[in-house]
Order: structure tokens, then C-alpha cells, then sequence
């Protein structure tokens, strides 16, 4: 049964659960939401993170105008939630999808990405067919090499060929610079960064050129957007991760604003060895492969390995009294693929715990 003890103390709850640090997390949404409107940009946030209306709906209060989504059916479940401008920042392939789509035209208003005529043609017929109409805007590669079109006269056709299509409104583009996210020196990065952007800035321009309006140039992640939002002609930030603000973006990422806000609670179930305690928090509970958690409050206590079930920790000397029985804490290492694991948040204000929140996205992988 899921304990539910709002009021109580966190020390107090069984453990293994995912915390969010409230005070940290609007502060970090306060931040991201400021410094869109500061550089005259929008901000779309990415839920693959949260996967939590709730939390939608405290970024659209701070000022995002919608979010961003991986899948149909999260977006179905952050429309279920109250979110009305969802990206859908995905190749939405099969007919199934496609239906899904013109439904949840029905109580949302969707933008759907693509970057071949074979994905748009039949959501717009199926669209036309059921007396609603999709927006739906182009990824270009911008060197990801992942999906997207190429830039240039592929990206030109494609729009132009959409135009002509009843049942969808071509909206615009879109390019996801995950690639250079890591770049270590960050002259180096800004300046790959705003070539990357330039493409976009250019196709925005050419299509111009040809008489297609292009309102949407979207971009960006939580390891780029103070970057990319300088960049001409970006209209809007898909950064969403940075709510949580999790150490891979800080280390990896050189990202230096906000602050660690997702954690989860564990308890020390073994103590094998003088300098080893053994947490009850393994991969079933946290991913660790982009980045090791953190260890918090124990200045010389580390991870050093997950197993299924099991969370092994280094200790110093400093950290050598920890007991069997003792609560710990640790920062999720990268929010993305540990927040899949679990059914809810549990938010605290301080170190009372406030709500417990079903993370409806869970699972939601069609
Ligand atoms: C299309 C797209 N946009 C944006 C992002 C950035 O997300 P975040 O800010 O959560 O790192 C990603 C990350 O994978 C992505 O795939």
C-alpha cells in the first residue's frame, strides 16, 4: 500500500522513494521561466522528465506556454492534465497514432514533428476526415545525425509539399542540438552551438523566401538553452530537465545555475565493511549509466556500485558512523531514466512531506 502520510517528517517514510525538494524545484522553474522572457524567447519545457501534469501546470503558471512531449500517448496524459499547446517533438508513425492524434485535437491543440511527407500525408487525411486541424512543424538535422530533414532544399520541398495538405497547418521547424551538449570548452560550445542555430535561422529564412511563414523555430535542452536562446531567430526553448537540474547536466554539461532538486531517500541495510554501506536503492530504483548519483550530506561518501536491488557506497572517514537503519539521501545522477522507474513523486517543502504525485506519463512509451 503506498503510504501517504502528508505532514510527516521525511526521515520517517519507507524508503526507497523519489523525492522532490519543492522550495529547489520552483526556484529552478522560477529561473528557466525568467530567463526566456528576459531573451524574448518561449518557453516550451520537455515533460519526458516529469511525466507529470501537476508539474505542467506550474510551469505554464510561471509562464511556459505548453511543453513538449516524446510520445502520443504522454501528450494524452498531459492534455488529460489541463495542457492545451503540446509538441509532440517526435516521428508519429502508424495509423493507430495517427487517429490518436486527430482525438486529442479534440481537447488539446497538438504540434506534431516530422521529416518526411510519409508521416504527414496520412495524419492529414485522417485529420481532414474527422473535421479537425494539426499543426505540424519540420525537425531539421542540425547535425544530431538522429532523425530530421536535411536542411536546404529536402527541409523546402517538405513544407511546400505540406502546405498543399488539407487537415494539417504547417507551423514552423525544429532542431534538437544533443550533440553538442558536452563540449568542455565553452567558447567552443557556444560557437558550435550558433552555427548549429544558424541553420535553422537560414531555413526559417528561405522559406520566407517561397512565401511559407514559419512561426515556430524550436530548440534547445537544459545542457544548452542559455545558449541557444540568444541565438536569431529561436522562438522557443524545449529545455525541461533543468527543473530538476540534475548533475549531469552540472558536470557534463558545465550547466552552473539552479540547484539539485531530485532526489531519492534510501536506507543503509548493510554495513559489509569499515569504509562500505550497502543502500537499499539499486537500478531498480535509480539509473545510474548517464551519470552516479550523488551522496548528500556526506562530503566523502560515493557510489560505487548498482546492482538490481543493492547501492554500494565508499565511505571516508568522515562518513564511517553511518548505522544500519540510518536514512540517506542521494541526487539522481539523470532525472530521464530514473523517474520511469517509480509511480510518484513525493514533494516536500523542507523536509515535511507535502503530496505525493502520481506520475501519470509513466509507462506511457506509444
Ligand atoms: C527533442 C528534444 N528536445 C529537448 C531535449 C532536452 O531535454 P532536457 O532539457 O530535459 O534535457 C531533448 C532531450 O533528449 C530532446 O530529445
Amino acid at each position: 500500500m503506498p503510504q501517504n502520510p502528508i505532514g510527516a517528517p521525511k526521515s520517517s517514510l519507507d524508503t526507497p522513494i523519489l523525492c522532490i525538494d519543492m522550495d529547489r524545484m520552483e526556484s529552478n522553474i522560477r529561473f528557466m521561466a525568467d530567463f526566456c522572457k528576459q531573451h524574448n524567447v518561449q518557453w516550451r519545457p520537455h515533460s519526458k522528465c516529469h511525466k507529470t501534469p501537476i508539474i505542467a501546470q506550474l510551469e505554464v503558471a510561471a509562464g511556459a506556454i505548453g511543453v513538449t512531449c516524446p510520445k502520443v500517448s504522454e501528450a494524452e496524459a498531459m492534455a488529460l492534465g489541463g495542457i492545451r499547446d503540446i509538441l509532440i517533438a517526435n516521428m508519429i508513425v502508424g495509423e493507430r497514432k495517427w487517429e490518436r492524434v486527430a482525438a486529442l485535437r479534440r481537447i488539446a491543440d497538438p504540434i506534431i514533428a516530422c521529416d518526411h511527407f510519409a508521416q504527414v500525408e496520412p495524419l492529414a487525411a485522417i485529420c481532414h476526415k474527422r473535421g479537425v486541424n494539426v499543426r505540424v512543424i519540420i525537425e531539421v538535422d542540425i547535425g544530431l545525425n538522429r532523425v530530421g530533414a536535411c536542411p536546404g532544399k529536402s527541409t523546402l520541398e517538405l513544407a511546400q509539399a505540406i502546405t498543399k495538405l488539407k487537415g494539417v497547418t504547417f507551423a514552423g521547424i525544429m532542431g534538437y542540438e544533443g550533440h553538442l551538449l558536452r563540449i568542455e570548452d565553452p567558447a567552443d560550445k557556444a560557437k558550435q552551438i550558433q552555427d548549429a542555430m544558424s541553420i535553422l535561422s537560414h531555413t526559417k529564412r528561405s522559406l520566407g523566401e517561397v512565401g511559407i511563414p514559419c512561426p515556430i523555430v524550436s530548440a534547445g535542452g537544459t545542457g544548452s538553452f542559455q545558449i541557444t536562446g540568444k541565438c536569431e531567430g529561436i522562438t522557443e526553448l524545449q529545455a525541461g530537465g533543468g527543473i530538476f537540474m540534475d548533475p549531469f547536466y552540472r558536470n557534463s554539461c558545465n550547466v552552473k545555475d539552479m540547484q539539485y532538486a531530485l532526489t531519492v531517500l534510501a536506507t543503509v541495510v548493510s554495513r559489509p565493511m569499515l569504509d562500505r554501506a550497502v543502500l537499499d536503492c539499486g537500478r531498480k530504483t535509480m539509473n545510474p549509466d548517464t551519470h552516479l548519483p550523488l551522496v548528500v550530506g556526506h562530503e566523502d561518501a560515493t557510489v560505487k556500485r548498482m546492482s538490481a536491488e543493492h547501492c554500494e557506497l565508499t565511505l571516508g572517514p568522515k562518513s564511517q558512523d553511518l548505522k544500519i537503519g540510518d536514512k540517506i539521501e542521494l541526487v539522481v545522477g539523470y532525472g530521464d531514466f530514473t523517474t520511469v522507474l517509480h509511480d510518484e513523486f513525493y514533494t516536500f517543502r523542507g523536509t515535511t512531506l507535502e503530496s505525493v504525485l502520481p506520475i501519470a506519463g509513466r509507462g506511457k512509451l506509444q
